[in-house]
């Protein structure tokens, strides 16, 4: 029988922090045992929003390599750059001709987005889902790994299909979000009631994969908390909450286990485990980055050979639609 199909993308906007990798990219690396795996650095997703040209490359090269490091296997899955590949953003216009604003004008993550940039968020923030659909559907997906906050897109995903299929005739499959149960939603460490995020104002806000000790020290140590004294798994503490959430999925304990271990016990010394396990979950993925980034070319083989494999497959898909459309 075939293989389901995953496809999943990360955008390349500085490195991974601790939000993507547990509520996305550790399930990726399970994933490959079983599935027929496709990932994807979103370069031009991250064009939304201004980008400095020589940092974007280089972010792009650096974030492969990171994946590389955190298990994704070259010989098992399909690591490529977006924008290597023009089918993504040829299917992306079609898609937003195909969907309606009333659509795009609902997505969650847009409004957040577009209110501190107010009237100068660029036009492509707004149709970044349907470049989001684009990338999901030209490979006949049947299942996307991601945290909760992109739930809302593979819903619009399925949508898009539906409308296409049901316009032009079936062609498209509809895909289904998986979701972990544990760390969909990573908080901030400087505000727990805000998920965690790339943005730059703040870099306290987030755990990035290549951190130094201290620096993970240093965060955690100035998580924000509460006044209570219990430490217990508890949604209505947000603060203390995300750190044991946090340090179960950094040491596979149960929940039952953590509690008993930090009865009686102050968040000095919750932070200072948490940090401990952080840094003994993170060492290898960054010894081997090291590693990985060391050799020369190496990476740029390994997302060529795979632009050139997936390329044919996604030129295929739009030849469809376009013949479909009356195009071309
Ligand atoms: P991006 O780059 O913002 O995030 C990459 C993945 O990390 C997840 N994530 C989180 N999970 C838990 N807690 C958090 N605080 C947290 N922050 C981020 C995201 O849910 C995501 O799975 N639009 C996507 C990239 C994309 C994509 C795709 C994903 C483009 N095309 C096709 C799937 C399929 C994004 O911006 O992810």
């Amino acid at each position: 029988m075939r293989k389901k199909t995953i496809f999943s993308g990360i955008q390349p906007s500085g490195n991974m922090h601790v939000g993507n990798y547990l509520g996305a990219v550790r399930q990726w690396v399970q994933l490959q045992e079983e599935y027929e795996c496709l990932f994807c650095v979103v370069d031009l997703h991250s064009i939304t929003v201004p980008q400095d040209p020589e940092k974007l490359r280089s972010h792009s090269r650096e974030l492969a390599a990171l994946l590389l490091a955190c298990g994704i296997d070259e010989k098992r899955s399909t690591l490529f750059v977006q924008s290597h590949i023009p089918a993504h953003s040829e299917l992306a216009w079609i898609f937003n001709c195909v969907a309606p604003l009333g659509w795009l004008k609902r997505m969650t993550q847009f409004k957040e987005k577009s209110i501190q940039q107010q009237s100068s968020a660029s036009a492509g923030l707004f149709v970044y889902p349907a470049l989001m659909a684009a990338d999901i559907l030209l490979y006949g997906t049947d299942l996307v790994p991601v945290g909760e906050d992109q739930k809302q897109h593979i819903e619009f995903t399925r949508d898009l299909a539906q409308k296409f299929n049901v316009t032009y005739g079936e062609l498209f499959k509809l895909p289904e979000p998986l979701i972990p149960k544990l760390g969909a939603r990573i908080m901030s460490l400087d505000d727990p009631n805000r998920k965690m995020d790339k943005s730059a104002d703040n870099p306290q806000r987030a755990i990035y994969l290549l951190d130094s000790p201290d620096a993970i020290r240093t965060k955690i140590s100035r998580a924000t908390t509460d006044s209570h004294r219990e430490i217990r798994f508890d949604p209505q503490r947000p603060g203390v909450n995300n750190l044991l959430v946090l340090y179960q999925l950094f040491t596979g304990r149960e929940t039952q286990e953590i509690e008993e271990r930090f009865l009686g016990k102050g968040y000095r010394e919750l932070k200072q485990d948490l940090a401990d396990a952080v840094i003994a979950g993170l060492a290898p993925i960054q010894e081997k980055y090291r590693t990985l980034t060391e050799e020369p070319g190496y990476l740029e083989k390994i997302l060529a050979r795979n632009a050139q494999k997936v390329a044919p497959v996604a030129e295929s898909v739009v030849k469809e639609v376009k013949r479909r459309m009356g195009l071309g």
